[in-house]
């Protein structure tokens, strides 16, 4: 929507993602102190969902583009998680990333990488794969390479957890980012005038989600059977697969 968008000024610095998230986590923060993306709902419901499924069992988690973690850490104290495993491209976001799960009783390791060089250089299998609001910022054909990686790294029997902004179905990216800017600008008021300036640049230049169908294509095409689907809040859903010993 760049060029036809009334509601980012063209005038605005366009940073890339890494850039965006290196200096304005503030901003990005200022959205998860006020629910904008229904995080607390949306990792209340993961956490019930880890809890439930895991029954106490001790699982391992890698979480791709972790930022500050500190909604994955509080859904996983009610479980018994042995080994956490966070990737992001953001040292800002990773060293309070430190101290979110500095209360989770588990193995925590963190480092500074591309999520996708994380996942073709590695081998180690994980019970649960796990990413949340990072996907959409790859391309079309980085998200299935995204689900091939990721088919890789799922332990026999294990989960791969995606949250993310999804399209609705049949929607294009243009009409989406009019739709979610535009409420954005509507409703993220608590925000300053430079910080949703931002926001939205970034969005606009940045995003580039994919439809709930589309993104079960992919992991499909991985080797992945139909998602277990938790409820959406706005356009922030999360899709959970199991890999089958067939993947
Ligand atoms: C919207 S934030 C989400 C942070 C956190 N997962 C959450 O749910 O609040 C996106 C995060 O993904 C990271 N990110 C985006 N692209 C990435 C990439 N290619 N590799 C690693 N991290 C990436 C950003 O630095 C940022 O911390």
């Amino acid at each position: 929507m760049s060029a036809s968008s009334p509601s980012v000024s063209p005038a605005i610095a366009h940073p890339t993602v890494e850039e965006f998230f290196e200096s304005t986590w503030a901003a990005y923060a200022a959205i998860l102190d006020n629910n904008y993306m229904c995080h607390r709902e949306i990792f209340d419901a993961l956490g019930n969902y880890l809890e439930s499924h895991y029954r106490g069992r001790p699982f391992s988690l890698i979480d791709l583009g972790c930022g500050d973690a500190r909604f994955i850490a509080k859904a996983l104290r009610g479980t018994a998680v042995n080994r956490y495993v966070g990737y992001d491209i953001a040292d800002t976001a990773l060293a309070e990333a430190g101290r979110q799960l500095s209360h989770v009783p588990c193995t925590v390791e963190l480092q500074e990488i591309d999520l996708m060089d994380a996942l073709r250089s590695g081998d180690e299998r994980f019970d649960v794969v796990f990413t949340s609001f990072a996907v959409h910022h790859l391309q079309t054909r980085e998200k299935v390479e995204f689900f091939r990686q990721a088919a890789r790294r799922v332990a026999p029997g294990g989960l791969l957890v995606m949250i993310d902004v999804m399209r609705a179905e049949g929607e294009d990216r243009i009409a989406y980012l009019q739709r979610y800017i535009g409420r954005a600008r509507a409703q993220w008021t608590n925000l300053t005038e430079n910080a949703i300036d931002a926001v939205c640049c970034h969005i606009d230049d940045r995003d580039f989600p994919e439809a709930p169908s589309a993104l079960t294509r992919m992991a499909a095409d991985a080797g992945f059977g139909a998602p277990t689907v938790l409820p959406a809040y706005c356009d922030h859903h999360t899709l959970i697969w199991q890999r089958t010993d067939a993947n």
